[in-house]
Formats: C-alpha cells, structure tokens, sequence
C-alpha cells in the first residue's frame, strides 16, 4: 500500500508522515532527502548548480540509499555514493540550493525511478512534492498538507534552532516563499495536489490531529 503526503517546505509532511508510518507499521520514505543529498554532492564537487547535464550524471552515478534498522518505519540514515550524508543534507546551505537541483528534468527522473523501487518493497508512506501528481498516480491514499506561511516559517525557525541556527522568522518565511515559488512554478514536476488528493490546512491543528485523520482515512480505504 502506498500513502502519498505532498505539501510545501515546514508544512508538517516530515513529522506527519513519520508517525503515520509508525501508526500503521509501514516504512516513512522522505523523498526530499534525496533531492538534499544530490545538492549537496554537487555542492560538494563543485557542479554549477545551473550544469543541468552534469547534475544529472551525478544524480545517476550515485543513488541514494537509506538504511532501516529491523522492522523499523524510520531510517535512521541516508547515504549517496555510499556515503553518509544524514546531517550534511540539513544544513542551510543545502536549504538554498536544493530547489535549483530539484528543477532538473533528468535529475527527477532518476530519483523518481529510485523512489517507486525503494517503495515498491513494502507498504510505504512516501512524503514530498509529486507524489500523488507523479511518482504514485495511483497511490491509495493521497494527502496533501497545507498551512499558513507564518504558521511554516515559525515551525521552520524552532526547527533550525533547535539544530543550533539562530535565524530571524521573517528572513526564514522569505527563504521559503522563495523556494515554494521555485517549486510550484518549475516546469518539471510542480509542487500541486493531484486532484484526487485530500486537502488538510494543518494551521491550527495538533499532530496528532492531523496524523488520526489521516489513518483514519488509510483504514478506510483497505
Ligand atoms: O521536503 P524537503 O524540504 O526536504 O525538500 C527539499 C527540496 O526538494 C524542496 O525544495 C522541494 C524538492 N522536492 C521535490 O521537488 N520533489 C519531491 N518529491 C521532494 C522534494
């Protein structure tokens, strides 16, 4: 079974789909963590971010991988290339720059490949951007979260400090209107509900809220 959760940048996707996951014993796939690690190998190697041929190469020379302890619904690391890059791929300068890597048509299509084989293993709940529109059509649940910019840029910040990064909230609500408008407006792949995706503004609800209602939603479409 594959659960689909779409949203924009800090809309509750990450924390939601990893408890949903653990809710119903299926595997949580952060599909965003892929788009971070190829960034963060071509910032790392130095590949012009606008290099669409060459990000591409990279993207296909060296697939991502995520390691799961027995039985468990979160990995506990992401690798590229065979390396580990589970801290690397959060750190601001990757924020900045994943959106440019994530623009690439030959780059989406090797993760996209990469994606439907890790999920097709077990049952999955697969967080990103084009899940339901692209990567799993056919998904049985789609869920697509929204929530206010103040209410995402005010989770972002508590979430970069708590990583020990002291940023403004109106310097991180602007960071992320300018990567949702690079997301939803991209030619590849934009950052939309697939029209058959259930709508949840998650703005004044609890996890919990949101997590219930969406397997609710799973256990009823079993
Ligand atoms: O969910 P996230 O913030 O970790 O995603 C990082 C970037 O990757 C974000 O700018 C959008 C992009 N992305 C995408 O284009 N398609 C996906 N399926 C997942 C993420």
């Amino acid at each position: 079974m594959i659960i689909a959760i779409d949203g924009p940048a800090a809309s509750g996707k990450s924390t939601v789909a990893k408890s949903v996951a653990r809710r119903l014993g299926a595997r949580h796939l952060d599909t965003g963590a892929m788009y971070r690690a190829v960034a963060w190998l071509a910032l790392e190697r130095d590949v012009p971010l606008d290099d669409w041929s060459a990000l591409t190469g990279l993207a296909e020379a060296n697939p991502v991988t995520f390691e799961y302890a027995d039985g468990a619904a979160i990995a506990t690391s992401v690798r590229i290339g065979g390396r580990d890059v589970t801290t690397q791929i959060r750190l601001p300068v990757v924020d900045a720059n994943v959106s440019a890597a994530a623009s690439v048509p030959g780059v989406r299509t090797s993760l996209v490949a990469q994606q439907r084989e890790l999920a097709g293993v077990s049952d999955t709940v697969v967080e990103g951007r084009d899940i339901g529109t692209v990567v799993f059509p056919l998904a049985d649940v789609k869920v697509f979260l929204t929530a206010s910019a103040e209410e995402r840029a005010r989770r972002r910040q508590l979430d970069l400090a708590a990583q020990g990064h002291a940023v403004e909230q109106a310097e991180v609500q602007a960071r992320l209107e300018r990567r949702d408008h690079i997301d939803s407006t991209r030619e590849a792949s934009p950052l939309e509900a697939a029209d058959d995706a259930e709508l949840l503004d998650t703005t004044g609800l609890s996890i919990d809220e949101v997590v219930d209602a969406i397997v609710s939603r799973v256990e009823a479409a079993r």
